[in-house]
């Protein structure tokens, strides 16, 4: 699929009504698209985003206007406080997460990634990019109070949005909005259900310790590959057998690893995999299932089993006040043609959930495809953003912030 991705040609926005193109006049899109290119060429892995950091502190006193003192780095997070029309009004947030994938770089893009086997494959750079973009509109056009813009490091590793809440530096915001570039949906179209939008993602690691033994002598052994095999079928009749077949649930086996040569029986195998839910009640059971199928397998073959869980992201799921102001805003810059519906249940995580368990929000899909472009799938090594989704990012999410704003200070 390489080529399918058309590099742009204008740095205007070809999108949206005169509304959305008239808040990018002078430099504003030219400067955008220059950043994002630039973060696109120079991708920088979760937690290790220092320049990118560097120069998103920058943009925001250069690009977006913001003064040096209401810009703060925090680690490789990098946060700006855009003051609103009067000082102690609710703040809201607007997050853009900022970091790239171990992936090589298929594009063939022009401003391709300089890094090897490291690339923006998932659109973090376009969501940095329009985080600043909303900074710049915010400063022309300022929320009733102030909003504060987070641009986020390490989301693909799930701990970024948990080591900004922890900085403190959000605490007492009232609403935070946040998106994802999404290729299924043209630019222009933005996706701003509510309910279900990504799923949680918890791992599990079980190791299986049995007996080891030459290979010509299995009786003496218990045989860590031969109850893994079982274990792998089993584990797969969860979502076959225990979950209603409209309950979205994945249960996934990503690695397997036992043995050193082929005339010896191993005395352990060790699987790992992941659960992918949108509710708590499956996510609970989901988790409960493996230990059971693993503890009960295991013994059927004369194993132990060692179950490790590790809790991920908690679906995002988003509530209907916050959505109702996304989609105003989407409304508002875009027309009411713009909001088109998920369509499926998508069953990615997304730390922005982190978020949502302590702030109220929304988190929006923004159409990433070209107009005559194909659907590619994020964390493939062919993928890239069309760039005018940046500038629907930006409004979009700028409008939010206004709109949420408005709404929370008419509250009191
Ligand atoms: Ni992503």
């Amino acid at each position: 699929m390489t080529g399918t991705v058309q590099p742009p040609t204008t740095a205007t926005p070809g999108v949206g009504p005169l509304s959305l193109q008239s808040q990018f006049r002078g430099p504003l899109s030219s400067q955008l698209v220059t950043l994002r290119r630039a973060l696109h060429q120079h991708p920088e892995l979760s937690g290790l985003e220092i320049e990118t950091a560097r120069r998103l502190a920058t943009a925001l006193t250069d690009v977006a206007g913001l003064r040096p003192a209401d810009v703060r780095c925090i680690g490789t997070a990098v946060i700006g406080r855009i003051p609103g029309r009067r000082s102690g009004g609710p703040v809201v947030a607007v997050r853009g997460d900022i970091d790239a994938l171990p992936i090589q770089e298929a594009t063939g893009l022009p401003y391709a990634s300089e890094v090897a086997g490291v690339m923006h494959a998932c659109g973090h750079d376009v969501h940095a990019t329009w985080a600043i973009g909303a900074a710049a509109l915010l400063i022309a056009a300022p929320a009733a109070g102030d909003v504060l813009i987070v641009l986020q490091p390490a989301e693909e590793i799930d701990r970024g949005a948990a080591a900004v809440l922890d900085s403190g530096v959000l605490d007492g915001v009232a609403a935070i909005f946040g998106a994802h570039v999404d290729r299924r949906f043209t630019v222009g179209q933005v996706v701003a259900d509510d309910g279900p939008l990504a799923a949680s993602a918890d791992t599990f690691l079980i190791e299986l310790v049995g007996r080891g033994a030459h290979a010509a002598r299995p009786q003496e052994s218990a045989d860590p590959i031969v109850g893994a095999g079982a274990l792998i079928g089993a584990l797969q009749s969860i979502v076959a057998r225990r979950l209603h077949p409209a309950t979205p649930g994945v249960v996934t086996i990503g690695t397997i690893h036992a043995g050193t040569a082929n005339n010896i029986i191993p005395d352990r195998a060790i699987l790992t995999g992941t659960l992918r839910t949108v509710d708590p009640a499956t996510r609970r059971l989901l988790r409960d299932e493996v230990e059971r199928i693993a503890t009960a397998t295991a013994a059927a073959y004369r194993l132990e089993a060692k179950v490790t869980m590790e809790l991920g992201p908690p679906p995002i799921v988003n509530p209907p006040g916050p959505t109702a102001w996304a989609r105003e805003a989407v409304r508002t810059t875009l027309g009411d043609h713009a909001l088109v519906p998920l369509g499926i249940v998508n069953l990615a995580a997304e730390d922005f959930a982190r978020y949502m368990e302590r702030i109220p929000g929304c988190f929006l899909r923004v159409g990433a495809r070209e107009p005559d472009g194909v659907p590619i799938a994020a964390h493939s090594p062919h993928f890239a953003a069309a760039e005018d989704s940046i500038f629907v990012g930006a409004a979009v999410l700028a409008e939010s912030a206004r709109v949420a704003s408005e709404a929370l200070a008419a509250r009191g």
